[in-house]
């Protein structure tokens, strides 16, 4: 009896020993492939580290393996392709981490200043690799790719940077940056950066260079100066611990958010806080020549008048001319851009040159069609800022005046399409009639198909500022064919709703083309 108890106990003790220690401590020697054994679970079971799957192949990561939301962490080498099935993850006898296709080929997946003897996939969640001396040598921690766990920090002088999509791990559009000066700053994932670019900030600059970002088990997320002062608290913390996983992620759309899971419940990931409400706040959203608004909350991309979309689905893609751009030289009298506006809508100013004080927006864009180096101008409070294309971090601001111009050109010189038309449909009834008088018959038709090109550009154009709401414009500009009904109901009233100029800039732009081609043909 008592040798049956002693062996229970000794038997207990050695799998609760063997429990403990468990799959997290890795040793040397260990491999993972993504179809057989996958990943080293934590010994709680909730975080694990090996392959995940990532499109159509596998990436290498840390994530949350007890729910039913995989949730990924962290990525090694996030921009690497993913891989295929046939490769292997080894800790190698030497200490190294390291990826082998079957080919052969290696490559290094973590990467620590001296060899490793042992490795942990410890229970917050944090990867780490060990020395001889149990030392930590190498941690996830201290390299987090879009997110921080609760327990961790963001150390300064270390940033998250978005992800591509919920799906796609790799190196998104949007950072936030713990600075060196003591500010926690939102920006575009862009090379320069400027106080300029940025769109959040903690303002807690010239607070000591060692401040970190950090985030408590009960949701408190807060800045820390290196005597662990807390200098500013974003949420108040105070939530319940037991059973909740937390952390916070900067997310593709540019917002970094704290989410909570409930493993006993076992939902969704909630959020708790968010870095803002506005979801056009992001600079950069809808890529170059793009802008963002808001509809019922949630972000929308529209391109520039005259811009489609380079990427249908990519709003960072942004936009493109839907023209080709041609010389800006005025050919043969003809005028050969219109300015198109957006109105309500900022973009970044980089203005070549700027007219303070000019009157009218009508001065505004006659200035910048009569200069070669405009492609628009962006116009407020009487103020001409004149650019160059692309424009950048559009959106729209309902309560900003600000107007972007733009230059959009006219597809072909109009005057060298006139006598096509004329031959391609000879209407009927006129038949007889050029018969007995084809010279002159010709003349007249010449001048009418000439206003009637010209009327329907103005319909378009009418149809256009109508929807003026939307920009995301195709505008048909090309030459098309009439009969001679479309042509007599075209002109008919011409002249009373040129007097109107109820159509805006476009609509005299156009006038102002139909008075010239008018000229031309009267000479
Ligand atoms: C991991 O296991 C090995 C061998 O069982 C042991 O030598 C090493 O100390 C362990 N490492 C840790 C960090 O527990
Ligand atoms: C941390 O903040 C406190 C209070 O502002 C300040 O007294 C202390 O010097 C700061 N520590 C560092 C290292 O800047
Ligand atoms: C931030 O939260 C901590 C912990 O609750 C508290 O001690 C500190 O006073 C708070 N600081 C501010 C500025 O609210
Ligand atoms: C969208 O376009 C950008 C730039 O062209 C590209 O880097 C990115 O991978 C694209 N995103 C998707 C989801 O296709």
């Amino acid at each position: 009896m008592v040798a049956t108890i002693l062996l229970f106990l000794l038997l207990s003790a050695i799998f609760t020993a063997e429990a403990q220690q468990g799959e997290s401590n890795v040793s040397l020697g260990s491999s993972l492939t993504p179809t057989t054994k996958f990943s080293w679970l934590s010994r709680s079971g909730l975080y694990a580290f090996g392959f995940y799957q990532q499109s159509n192949g596998y990436a290498i990561g840390v994530f949350l393996t007890g729910i039913p939301e995989k949730t990924v962490i962290w990525t090694a080498n996030r921009d690497n392709p993913p891989t295929l099935a046939d490769v292997t993850l080894n800790f190698t006898g030497d200490g190294r981490l390291i990826l082998q296709s079957a080919q052969g080929n290696e490559s290094t997946i973590v990467d620590p200043p001296e060899r490793a003897k042992s490795a942990s996939m410890l229970n917050s969640g944090n990867f780490v690799l060990y020395n001889s001396n149990k030392d930590i040598i190498w941690q996830s921690f201290n390299y987090p790719t879009n997110t921080i766990l609760q327990g961790q920090c963001l150390l300064a002088d270390k940033r998250l940077v978005s992800s591509v999509s919920e799906s796609d791990q790799s190196t998104g559009i949007f950072q936030l940056v713990m600075q060196t000066d003591g500010n926690l700053v939102q920006y575009p994932y862009i090379p320069e950066l400027k106080v300029e670019h940025s769109y959040w900030a903690s303002n807690t600059d010239g607070q000591g260079n060692n401040v970190s970002l950090c985030l408590d088990d009960d949701g408190l997320l807060y800045l820390l100066n290196s005597t662990g002062k807390y200098l500013s608290n974003l949420t108040q913390g105070g939530y319940p611990t037991n059973g909740i996983v937390r952390l916070m992620r900067i997310d593709a759309d540019g917002i970094f958010r704290l989410y909570s899971h409930n493993l006993e419940k076992n939902g969704n990931w909630l959020v708790n806080w968010s870095s803002s409400d506005n979801k056009c706040d992001p600079k950069g959203l809808c890529g170059l020549n793009g802008f963002c608004t808001t509809v019922d909350r949630e972000a929308d991309c529209e391109c520039l008048p005259g811009f489609v979309r380079v990427h249908q689905g990519n709003w960072s893609s942004g936009c493109e001319r839907n023209f080709t751009a041609e010389s800006c030289q005025i050919k043969n009298g003809i005028m050969k851009y219109i300015m198109s506006e957006a109105s309500n809508t900022v973009w970044e100013d980089s203005a070549f040159s700027i007219m303070q004080q000019i009157l009218t927006k009508d001065d505004c864009e006659a200035s910048c069609l009569e200069d070669c180096n405009c492609e628009a101008a962006l116009y407020k409070d009487g103020a001409c800022r004149k650019q160059r294309l692309p424009l950048r971090f559009g959106r729209r601001v309902l309560a900003d005046s600000n107007v972007a111009l733009i230059k959009v050109g006219i597809s072909t010189p109009i005057i060298y399409n006139i006598a096509p038309m004329v031959h391609e449909k000879k209407p009927q009834k006129g038949i007889l009639i050029m018969s007995i008088s084809l010279t002159a018959f010709g003349l007249i038709m010449l001048v009418i198909s000439g206003i009637a090109i010209y009327r329907n550009r103005v319909w378009t154009y009418k149809r256009l500022s109508n929807n003026s709401g939307n920009v995301g414009l195709s505008v048909d500009v090309s030459p098309r064919s009439f009969t001679y009904n479309d042509l007599e109901k075209m002109t008919t009233g011409f002249k009373e709703e040129l007097g109107k100029g109820s159509f805006g800039t476009v609509y005299k732009g156009i006038i102002s083309n139909v008075q010239q081609v008018v000229a031309v043909k009267r000479l």
